[in-house]
């Protein structure tokens, strides 16, 4: 079939091809002798560009007037990924700023003197966490946050993001990531908040900003991340949401799009990418939903097992399965696909570096078991299921082409002279460079067995020198940050 003539092409359509010849002029360029270097990632320049923007930042940046904790986050967090050490100098200016952001009524606003505003207030403790230390945690004034948070809880469920504010998923998520990390998670916090959540899912799977709206990547993310620092994720549909997340990874770009039919942009490579480290932790969940919907479904003669984890050999069959799935509703494209050649799919196939060892493979009986004895309402029975999920060894690899991912980061996002960016054609910023790192770490490290311990050299895409720090996929700072603050909140 003859690829259909452009001027019958939507503007959507249009814009894809455009953006997919983009980024195959990338692809283009790899070949088996530059494979190293032209995978190579170019931290000295991304710490250059981040060091920049901590002593000054152009006029451009006057936009984000009301997002400068925004800002000390997303420079600071992609230092600590790169490995780059915090000065005393700087982690003193940075706690000074923030204080000067510190609302007299709780929380933290976007500048001095401006309002409180949630999401300002979850990147201010992101920023001090990542400074680290017993001054950077001690200026957050606990006792002001939880008045906030409870000002900012609706009856019904959610959180606004500030007074009189909107309600939507980023509420829930900062509102229990800043409660969480702080050590005041109280059961008022949480009331409702699930079924908030979960009214969010929408009919494709992914969750929406609120209810009715469209499923999105940002929101997916903060909705299952909000719901397992509850302990309630088994609310969700985890089925319809995995086979939401795994199909908006691009097949010829190799990274994620925000939204079904939007274009790939670097930074979904935390906010999708970032879910399948979630998931993966889930699978047994994943799998009881499945089964029990499988035996309600008379035609299926085959329910899924019950009772244990997906192995690797069967993640790879559902990765088999939801290619043939995505062959078959793209009937139309069959000959384009074929046309395509240089597709991110094709270069970075699906390979499993996962090398099952002889582990203890607990059934899902025993896995509830466990969830009900930690799931009493208080924040010490979800501290520990918390722990349980973060820190239980991982049975399977992730359910997505890692390195299709890190080949999009590497080759189409990083701007030669420091940071990273959208897309190809895109100028670099802040938050694109930390969320694409974000995602190229988790990416690397989803092949770990445990959280935080090295994957297998081959799961890193590149000179192993690409790897990153590895970061808490709950809250996306990085991980040992995470332990200290833990330490220094849990012994006030
Ligand atoms: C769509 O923009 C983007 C949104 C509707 C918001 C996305 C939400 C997040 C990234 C999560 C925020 C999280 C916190 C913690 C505050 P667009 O239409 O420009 O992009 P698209 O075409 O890629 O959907
Ligand atoms: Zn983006």
């Amino acid at each position: 079939m003859a690829s259909p003539s452009s001027h019958s092409l939507t503007v959507t359509q249009q814009e894809q091809l455009l953006v997919e010849e983009r980024v195959q002029d990338f692809f283009k360029i790899l070949s088996p002798d530059n494979y190293h270097v032209v995978l190579e990632l170019w931290r000295d320049q991304h710490i250059d560009y981040l060091q920049r923007g901590i002593n000054r930042l152009g006029p451009g940046h006057s936009v984000l007037d009301a997002n400068r904790p925004w800002l000390c986050y997303w420079i600071l967090h992609s230092m600590v990924l790169l490995g780059e050490p915090i000065d005393e100098e700087l982690k003193q200016r940075t706690v000074n700023f923030l204080c000067r952001c510190q609302d007299p009524n709780g929380g933290y606003g976007g500048g001095p003197g401006q309002m409180a505003h949630l999401a300002t207030t979850y990147a201010a403790v992101n920023a001090l966490v990542t400074v680290g230390g017993d001054t950077a945690l001690a200026s957050i004034n606990r006792e002001n946050m939880l008045k906030f948070l409870h000002r900012m809880k609706d009856p019904l469920g959610g959180f606004r993001m500030h007074d009189a504010g909107e309600i939507d998923v980023r509420g829930s998520y900062t509102a229990v990531a800043i409660a969480k990390m702080l050590g005041i998670l109280v059961p008022a916090l949480m009331h409702n908040l699930a079924n908030f959540i979960v009214s969010c899912q929408t009919f494709e799977g992914g969750i929406g900003g609120e209810p009715g709206a469209e499923a999105h990547g940002g929101y997916t993310f903060c909705g299952l991340a909000a719901l397992i620092l509850i302990n309630e994720s088994h609310q969700l549909d985890l089925p319809s949401l995995l086979d939401w997340a795994v199909f908006r990874q691009g097949r010829v770009e190799g990274g994620f799009q925000g939204r079904t039919n939007k274009l790939v942009d670097g930074c979904y490579s935390f906010w999708q990418g970032g879910v399948f480290p979630l998931i993966q932790r889930l699978l047994d969940n994943v799998h009881l939903q499945s089964s029990m919907s499988y035996a309600k479904t008379e035609h299926m003669d085959k329910p899924l097992p019950l009772n244990r984890d997906m192995s690797s050999e069967e993640s790879v069959l559902l990765r088999e399965s939801s290619a043939q799935q995505l062959d078959v509703t793209e009937t139309n494209s069959e000959c384009e696909d074929t046309n395509r050649g240089l597709i991110a799919e094709k270069i970075f196939p699906v390979f499993d570096c996962f090398h099952k060892k002889s582990v203890y493979i607990e059934t899902a009986e025993e896995h509830q078991a466990h969830s009900r004895n930690s799931s009493s309402d208080g924040e010490q029975g979800s501290h520990d299921s918390l722990l349980y999920f973060i820190e239980k060894e991982i049975q399977c690899g992730p359910l997505f082409n890692t390195h299709a991912l890190q080949g999009y980061i590497l080759l189409c996002s990083q701007v030669p002279d420091g940071g990273l960016r959208d897309k190809p054609g895109k100028y670099r910023d802040y938050y694109h460079t930390c969320y694409c790192l974000s995602g190229l770490s988790s990416a690397q490290y989803s092949w770990s067995h445990r959280i935080g311990t090295p994957p297998p050299p081959a799961a890193v895409l590149g000179p192993f020198t690409n790897l990153l720090e590895p970061v808490h996929p709950l809250f996306n700072v990085v991980l040992d940050r995470y332990y200290d603050a833990q330490r220094y909140f849990s012994s006030l």
